[in-house]
């Protein structure tokens, strides 16, 4: 099993260039399966998440091929199944965009069941009320949501909360129907924009991404389209953290600042230095840290996929911050692993009480989910001595060359295969 090796201790220093955000790839990717023109896509993250949607869509007749590791080519002119159920896509969350995007253009779509990180309950009633919404018949039969609609007709649809994944899933079963659909209450992430803006340059008529309200008029027919996926705003988050918890000085470079506001304002407050530029954000950690409050909320709020983030960095800081996670119930579980590298940290129910302490010591410990897995790995490089951190499989999920890039910052991490190349890190770093 592989594992991340690392001696911490090294404030991280220097830049590090931002891939595409994971969590834009994957609407758009199954999107491009609307059309039957060739799609062009840029900025493509080379992560799990998104190679194994790639391989389901490839599974029922897509063409896709790589004219770069970012860059790939898609033609859906011949797809041959609307059932996918491999293994693998059981894994992963971003599977239920395979309905949205061949129920709206198939009327027809059966996916496995979506899985994803262990972060609390993870529903899908959201989507399945607004494909219901729009005339399709949604039933959950052996293990797979099959949706069907002899016609998609344009609605009216309140999202009860906030929800990115349905507010985008909607999008793509409405942008082939007919007449007009309102979401009312919609998810504002930069991703539904990003994905609004994609499916546009392929001919849909959606209005209002971004706000709470978002028009969409049905359109007969989508062509092909060459687009750039927006920067990663979380794997930029996660890099300033990791600066800030080294007491480093990083420079996160092809990001949208906007898009890192509420990032940025934590930083300051806990007595960061920022400079904004254009498309970079650096980040200075070169004073004490100061405790805060933080409390996660749909965007424009504080992102839940940065709240391990800035707990491994609170618990650094003087004083007693408090962290509340408002969006997933059970996304403190890399507390106690925290708690064996010496953090003071009590979780009641949402909330986590945090004591900051003046610094962690390395140890053994398992990454629970994807970027409680990244939060872990930024404490070890923050920790006195060495740690290992296993199931890494989860920090790949989402994160392209994580180790790479530490280690262009000066992080001491490699990947490492068993106890012995652990063994030969440790002797070489020692
Ligand atoms: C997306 O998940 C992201 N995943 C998550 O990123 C991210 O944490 C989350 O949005 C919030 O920003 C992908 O983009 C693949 P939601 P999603 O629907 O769409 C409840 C990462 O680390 N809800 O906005 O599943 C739900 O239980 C991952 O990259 C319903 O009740 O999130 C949650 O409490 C982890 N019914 C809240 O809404 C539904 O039908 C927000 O979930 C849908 C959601």
């Amino acid at each position: 099993m592989l594992q991340y090796a690392i001696k911490g201790g090294n404030p991280l220093v220097g830049e590090v260039e931002i891939g595409g955000a994971k969590n834009a790839a994957l609407p758009i990717l199954a999107a491009s399966l609307m059309t039957d023109d060739t799609v062009y896509l840029d900025n493509l993250p080379d992560v799990r998440d998104i190679n194994v949607l790639l391989a389901a869509m490839e599974n029922i007749g897509v063409m896709a091929k790589h004219a770069s590791r970012h860059r790939v080519t898609l033609n859906a002119g011949h797809i041959n199944s609307f059932v996918i159920e491999d293994d693998n896509i059981k894994r992963i969350r971003a599977s239920y965009y395979l309905i949205g995007a061949l129920l709206g253009k198939y009327r027809h779509a059966e996916v496995a069941l979506p899985g994803g990180c262990n972060i609390g309950s993870r529903a899908i009633d959201l989507h399945i009320k607004g494909f219901r919404a729009l005339g399709a018949e949604v039933t959950i039969d052996h293990g797979l949501i099959k949706a069907n609609a002899e016609k998609l007709v344009g609605n009216h649809i309140y999202m009860d909360s906030v929800s990115v994944g349905a507010t985008m899933n909607i999008m793509m079963a409405a942008a082939m129907a007919e007449g007009k659909t309102t979401i009312e209450n919609a998810a504002k992430e930069p991703h539904v924009v990003d994905l609004a803006n994609f499916m546009n340059s392929m001919g849909a008529n959606i209005k209002g991404a971004g706000t709470d309200v978002i028009r969409i008029k049905g359109v007969s027919k989508l062509h092909g389209t060459d687009y750039t996926i927006i920067p990663d705003q979380i794997e930029a988050g996660t890099f300033m953290f990791a600066a800030v918890a080294t007491k480093g000085d990083v420079t996160v470079k092809n990001v949208i600042p906007k898009h890192l506001e509420s990032i940025t304002a934590k930083l300051l407050e806990m007595g960061c230095e920022i400079d904004e530029e254009d498309d970079c954000v650096r980040v200075v950690a070169s004073k004490p840290l100061k405790h805060t409050q933080v409390k996660t909320l749909p965007y424009p709020g504080f992102p839940t996929d940065m709240q391990p983030q800035i707990t491994v960095a609170l618990a650094l800081s003087e004083g007693t911050s408090i962290v509340t996670e408002t969006i997933f119930e059970n996304r403190f579980k890399y507390v106690d692993e925290l708690t064996k590298m010496g953090a003071s940290i009590k979780v009641e129910g949402t909330t986590a009480i945090i004591d900051g302490v003046s610094k962690y010591t390395g140890a053994s410990i398992t990454a629970p989910d994807l970027r409680a897995g990244a939060a872990l790995v930024i404490a070890a490089l923050a920790a006195e001595g060495f740690s290992t951190i296993d199931d890494i499989n989860y920090i790949q999920r989402g994160y392209e060359d994580f180790h790479l890039k530490l280690q262009s910052l000066g992080g001491q991490i490699e990947m490492v295969e068993n106890g012995v190349e652990n063994q030969k890190f440790r002797l070489k770093t020692g």
